[in-house]
C-alpha cells in the first residue's frame, strides 16, 4: 500500500493543484486535531481527494478514478466513499457524515482563502471577519461554492471556528504555497 504521500507525488504534476491538495490536507488535519479524529487519515483524505483531477476535469467523471487507484492500493471503502462525496453530483455519493462535510467545505475554503491573499498580498494578518465579507460578496471568486463552506455547522463545527482553523491552517503551509 502506497502512502498518500506516495500517491500524492505520483499522481499530481501542475503547481495549481499540488498547492490546492496540501492546503485542503492541511485544513483536515486542523479540523481532526480540533474534533478529536484522526489526523493523518484526515489529512490524507485532503491530500488524495483530487488525484485524478489533471485527467478527469469533467464532473461527470471525477474521482471514478481515484477511487480504482485508492481500491487498487488497499485504501477502505469509507475513506474512498468520502472522497466521492465530495464530488456528489457527479458520482451519486451524498455527503452524509462529519468528515465528508468538513472535506467539501475545507475544497471550497481554501480556494477562497487563496484568492483573498492574493488580493491582499499575503495570509499574515488575515481575519475571520475579512473572509466573511469575501464569502458575502457574491462576485468574489465567484466559482467557489459558498453553500458547502455554509454546511461545514452540519459537522457541528461553527462557522466562525471553521473560518479561523482554515485561516491558521493555511499561514501554517504559506511558505509551501508561495506566500
Ligand atoms: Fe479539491
Amino acid at each position: 500500500m502506497k502512502s498518500s504521500r506516495e500517491l500524492f507525488m505520483e499522481h499530481i504534476r501542475t503547481r495549481e493543484l499540488s498547492c490546492h491538495c496540501i492546503e485542503v490536507s492541511a485544513i483536515m488535519r486542523a479540523l481532526a486535531r480540533e474534533l478529536g479524529e484522526d489526523e493523518e487519515r484526515w489529512a490524507s483524505l485532503g491530500l488524495l481527494h483530487d488525484l485524478d483531477f489533471e485527467t478527469e476535469k469533467d464532473l461527470a467523471t471525477h474521482g471514478k478514478r481515484t477511487a480504482d487507484i485508492l481500491k487498487a492500493e488497499g485504501y477502505d471503502e469509507a475513506f474512498i466513499r468520502s472522497m466521492l462525496s465530495h464530488n456528489e453530483e457527479g458520482m451519486g455519493v451524498r455527503r452524509e457524515s462529519r468528515i465528508d462535510y468538513c472535506l467539501s467545505a475545507a475544497d471550497n475554503i481554501s480556494g477562497l482563502i487563496y484568492a483573498y491573499a492574493l488580493m491582499r498580498k499575503g495570509l499574515d494578518g488575515m481575519e475571520v471577519k475579512g473572509l466573511k465579507k469575501r464569502i458575502k460578496e457574491k462576485s468574489f471568486a465567484a466559482a467557489i461554492r459558498r453553500d458547502l463552506i455554509l454546511d461545514i455547522e452540519k459537522a457541528g463545527v461553527p462557522l466562525d471556528k471553521f473560518l479561523e482553523i482554515s485561516i491558521r491552517a493555511m499561514q501554517g503551509i504559506a511558505k509551501d504555497i508561495g506566500f
